[in-house]
Protein backbone atom coordinates (compact mmCIF):
# COMPACT_ATOMS: atom_id res chain seq x y z
CA UNK A 1 0.00 0.00 0.00
CA UNK A 2 1.14 3.26 -0.83
CA UNK A 3 1.78 5.26 2.44
CA UNK A 4 0.42 8.78 1.12
CA UNK A 5 -2.37 7.27 -0.29
CA UNK A 6 -5.78 7.13 2.06
CA UNK A 7 -5.63 4.39 4.20
CA UNK A 8 -9.25 2.62 3.07
CA UNK A 9 -11.21 0.09 4.86
CA UNK A 10 -14.20 -2.07 3.73
CA UNK A 11 -16.95 -2.73 6.39
CA UNK A 12 -18.94 -5.82 5.13
CA UNK A 13 -22.12 -7.08 6.71
CA UNK A 14 -25.71 -7.58 6.13
CA UNK A 15 -27.01 -4.92 8.73
CA UNK A 16 -30.41 -5.77 9.30
CA UNK A 17 -30.58 -3.41 10.98
CA UNK A 18 -27.26 -1.93 12.10
CA UNK A 19 -26.67 -2.03 15.81
CA UNK A 20 -24.57 -0.04 18.11
CA UNK A 21 -22.06 -3.19 17.91
CA UNK A 22 -21.62 -2.20 14.37
CA UNK A 23 -21.42 1.40 14.76
CA UNK A 24 -18.56 1.67 17.64
CA UNK A 25 -16.78 -0.77 15.22
CA UNK A 26 -16.83 1.54 12.69
CA UNK A 27 -16.05 4.63 15.04
CA UNK A 28 -13.15 2.51 16.33
CA UNK A 29 -12.11 1.83 12.97
CA UNK A 30 -11.85 5.71 11.88
CA UNK A 31 -9.17 6.00 14.54
CA UNK A 32 -6.65 3.51 12.49
CA UNK A 33 -8.16 4.11 8.66
CA UNK A 34 -8.80 7.53 7.10
CA UNK A 35 -12.09 6.31 5.44
CA UNK A 36 -14.44 3.79 6.14
CA UNK A 37 -16.94 1.94 3.44
CA UNK A 38 -19.79 0.35 5.13
CA UNK A 39 -20.46 -2.11 2.60
CA UNK A 40 -24.31 -3.76 3.01
CA UNK A 41 -24.32 -6.93 1.23
CA UNK A 42 -26.96 -7.08 -1.46
CA UNK A 43 -27.41 -11.00 -1.81
CA UNK A 44 -27.74 -12.77 1.30
CA UNK A 45 -28.80 -16.57 2.63
CA UNK A 46 -30.56 -14.56 5.16
CA UNK A 47 -34.31 -13.38 4.69
CA UNK A 48 -33.56 -9.31 5.66
CA UNK A 49 -36.58 -7.49 7.43
CA UNK A 50 -35.42 -4.34 5.61
CA UNK A 51 -34.64 -3.66 2.01
CA UNK A 52 -31.30 -2.54 1.12
CA UNK A 53 -32.65 1.03 -0.30
CA UNK A 54 -34.05 0.52 3.21
CA UNK A 55 -30.70 -0.42 5.17
CA UNK A 56 -28.63 2.33 3.57
CA UNK A 57 -30.50 5.07 4.42
CA UNK A 58 -30.04 3.90 7.83
CA UNK A 59 -26.61 3.54 8.02
CA UNK A 60 -26.20 7.06 5.66
CA UNK A 61 -28.38 8.76 8.72
CA UNK A 62 -26.69 7.14 11.70
CA UNK A 63 -23.10 8.32 10.12
CA UNK A 64 -24.39 11.61 8.94
CA UNK A 65 -21.78 12.54 11.47
CA UNK A 66 -18.75 11.01 9.71
CA UNK A 67 -17.68 12.63 6.28
CA UNK A 68 -15.23 9.65 6.42
CA UNK A 69 -17.53 7.10 6.51
CA UNK A 70 -19.56 5.91 3.28
CA UNK A 71 -22.38 3.70 2.67
CA UNK A 72 -22.98 1.51 -0.04
CA UNK A 73 -24.31 -2.04 -1.34
CA UNK A 74 -22.63 -4.81 -3.22
CA UNK A 75 -23.30 -8.09 -5.16
CA UNK A 76 -21.31 -11.16 -5.45
CA UNK A 77 -17.97 -11.54 -4.31
CA UNK A 78 -16.16 -9.75 -1.44
CA UNK A 79 -13.21 -9.26 -2.64
CA UNK A 80 -14.12 -8.37 -6.20
CA UNK A 81 -16.03 -4.98 -4.72
CA UNK A 82 -13.50 -4.19 -2.88
CA UNK A 83 -10.85 -5.04 -5.45
CA UNK A 84 -12.76 -2.72 -7.78
CA UNK A 85 -12.83 0.39 -5.12
CA UNK A 86 -8.71 0.01 -5.11
CA UNK A 87 -9.02 -0.98 -1.47
CA UNK A 88 -6.36 -3.34 0.35
CA UNK A 89 -8.19 -4.05 3.65
CA UNK A 90 -11.44 -5.65 4.74
CA UNK A 91 -12.51 -4.86 8.50
CA UNK A 92 -13.97 -7.32 10.69
CA UNK A 93 -15.40 -7.34 13.87
CA UNK A 94 -15.06 -10.53 16.88
CA UNK A 95 -17.46 -10.81 18.71
CA UNK A 96 -16.51 -14.28 20.68
CA UNK A 97 -14.60 -17.03 20.17
CA UNK A 98 -17.84 -18.28 19.02
CA UNK A 99 -16.86 -15.91 15.59
CA UNK A 100 -13.26 -16.78 15.23
CA UNK A 101 -13.67 -20.11 13.22
CA UNK A 102 -16.36 -18.43 10.86
CA UNK A 103 -14.19 -15.29 10.45
CA UNK A 104 -11.01 -17.46 9.66
CA UNK A 105 -12.50 -19.47 7.11
CA UNK A 106 -13.99 -16.14 5.40
CA UNK A 107 -10.91 -14.36 5.30
CA UNK A 108 -8.79 -17.39 4.64
CA UNK A 109 -10.75 -17.87 1.22
CA UNK A 110 -11.20 -14.19 0.29
CA UNK A 111 -7.26 -14.26 1.07
CA UNK A 112 -7.45 -17.46 -1.25
CA UNK A 113 -9.18 -15.20 -3.67
CA UNK A 114 -7.58 -11.95 -3.88
CA UNK A 115 -3.89 -12.45 -1.91
CA UNK A 116 -3.72 -8.71 -2.36
CA UNK A 117 -6.60 -8.21 0.47
CA UNK A 118 -6.14 -8.12 4.06
CA UNK A 119 -8.51 -8.55 6.53
CA UNK A 120 -7.86 -6.44 9.66
CA UNK A 121 -10.36 -7.72 12.98
CA UNK A 122 -11.06 -5.60 16.01
CA UNK A 123 -12.56 -6.83 19.16
CA UNK A 124 -16.11 -5.56 19.20
CA UNK A 125 -16.81 -3.69 22.48
CA UNK A 126 -17.57 -6.13 25.79
CA UNK A 127 -20.36 -4.06 25.90
CA UNK A 128 -21.74 -5.55 22.67
CA UNK A 129 -20.13 -9.24 22.75
CA UNK A 130 -24.11 -10.28 22.62
CA UNK A 131 -25.59 -8.27 20.02
CA UNK A 132 -26.71 -9.32 16.75
CA UNK A 133 -29.39 -8.04 14.01
CA UNK A 134 -31.25 -11.32 14.65
CA UNK A 135 -31.32 -11.13 18.84
CA UNK A 136 -32.58 -7.38 18.31
CA UNK A 137 -35.04 -8.19 15.69
CA UNK A 138 -36.19 -11.47 17.57
CA UNK A 139 -36.46 -9.12 21.06
CA UNK A 140 -38.79 -6.42 19.26
CA UNK A 141 -41.20 -8.73 17.69
CA UNK A 142 -41.93 -10.58 21.00
CA UNK A 143 -42.16 -7.86 22.74
CA UNK A 144 -38.78 -7.49 24.73
CA UNK A 145 -37.00 -4.05 25.02
CA UNK A 146 -34.48 -3.37 22.60
CA UNK A 147 -33.60 0.28 23.50
CA UNK A 148 -29.94 1.23 23.84
CA UNK A 149 -28.97 -1.37 21.22
CA UNK A 150 -29.11 0.27 18.18
CA UNK A 151 -29.09 3.99 17.10
CA UNK A 152 -32.52 5.50 18.10
CA UNK A 153 -33.10 6.33 14.25
CA UNK A 154 -32.73 2.28 13.75
CA UNK A 155 -35.07 1.24 16.95
CA UNK A 156 -38.05 3.59 15.91
CA UNK A 157 -37.59 1.57 12.11
CA UNK A 158 -37.40 -1.73 13.60
CA UNK A 159 -41.02 -0.94 16.28
CA UNK A 160 -42.62 0.14 13.03
CA UNK A 161 -41.37 -2.42 10.83
CA UNK A 162 -42.54 -5.19 13.31
CA UNK A 163 -45.90 -3.12 13.78
CA UNK A 164 -46.08 -3.88 10.39
CA UNK A 165 -45.58 -7.34 10.25
CA UNK A 166 -48.14 -7.86 13.26
CA UNK A 167 -50.68 -5.92 10.95
CA UNK A 168 -49.65 -8.44 8.10
CA UNK A 169 -48.24 -5.59 5.49
CA UNK A 170 -45.99 -6.70 2.91
CA UNK A 171 -43.59 -4.18 3.50
CA UNK A 172 -40.16 -5.03 1.90
CA UNK A 173 -42.29 -4.73 -1.25
N1 LIG B 1 -21.71 -5.91 16.98
C1 LIG B 1 -22.92 -6.43 16.99
N2 LIG B 1 -23.33 -7.36 16.12
C2 LIG B 1 -22.44 -7.76 15.21
C3 LIG B 1 -21.14 -7.27 15.15
C4 LIG B 1 -20.77 -6.28 16.08
N3 LIG B 1 -19.56 -5.74 16.10
N4 LIG B 1 -20.49 -7.88 14.15
C5 LIG B 1 -21.36 -8.72 13.60
N5 LIG B 1 -22.53 -8.66 14.24
C6 LIG B 1 -23.72 -9.45 13.97
C7 LIG B 1 -24.37 -9.11 12.67
O1 LIG B 1 -25.41 -8.19 12.85
C8 LIG B 1 -24.89 -10.44 12.22
O2 LIG B 1 -26.15 -10.65 12.82
P1 LIG B 1 -27.22 -11.61 12.11
O3 LIG B 1 -26.55 -12.91 11.85
O4 LIG B 1 -28.26 -11.69 13.13
O5 LIG B 1 -27.63 -10.90 10.86
C9 LIG B 1 -23.95 -11.47 12.81
O6 LIG B 1 -23.28 -10.78 13.84
C10 LIG B 1 -22.97 -12.00 11.84
O7 LIG B 1 -22.31 -10.90 11.26
P2 LIG B 1 -21.40 -11.07 9.99
O8 LIG B 1 -20.48 -12.22 10.20
O9 LIG B 1 -20.80 -9.75 9.67
O10 LIG B 1 -22.40 -11.56 8.90
P3 LIG B 1 -23.20 -10.70 7.94
O11 LIG B 1 -24.31 -11.51 7.42
O12 LIG B 1 -23.56 -9.41 8.55
O13 LIG B 1 -22.13 -10.44 6.75
C11 LIG B 1 -20.94 -10.97 4.73
C12 LIG B 1 -21.52 -11.49 6.03
C13 LIG B 1 -21.96 -10.21 3.94
C14 LIG B 1 -19.79 -10.04 5.03
C15 LIG B 1 -20.41 -12.18 3.92
O14 LIG B 1 -21.44 -13.13 3.82
C16 LIG B 1 -19.95 -11.82 2.53
O15 LIG B 1 -18.86 -11.29 2.36
N6 LIG B 1 -20.78 -12.08 1.50
C17 LIG B 1 -20.46 -11.79 0.11
C18 LIG B 1 -20.07 -13.07 -0.67
C19 LIG B 1 -18.65 -13.43 -0.32
O16 LIG B 1 -17.72 -12.82 -0.81
N7 LIG B 1 -18.49 -14.43 0.57
C20 LIG B 1 -17.21 -14.81 1.15
C21 LIG B 1 -16.29 -15.59 0.30
S1 LIG B 1 -16.97 -16.99 -0.49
Amino acid sequence: MDTCSPRIAVYPGTFDPLTNGHVSLVRRGLKIFDKVIVAIAASTTKNPMFSIPERIDMAKEVFQDAPDVTVESFDGLLVDYVHRHGVAVILRGLRAISDFEYEFQMALMNRRLKREIETVFLMTEYKWMYLSSTIIKEAAKNGGDINGLAPDCVLSKVYARVAELKNGKNCRG
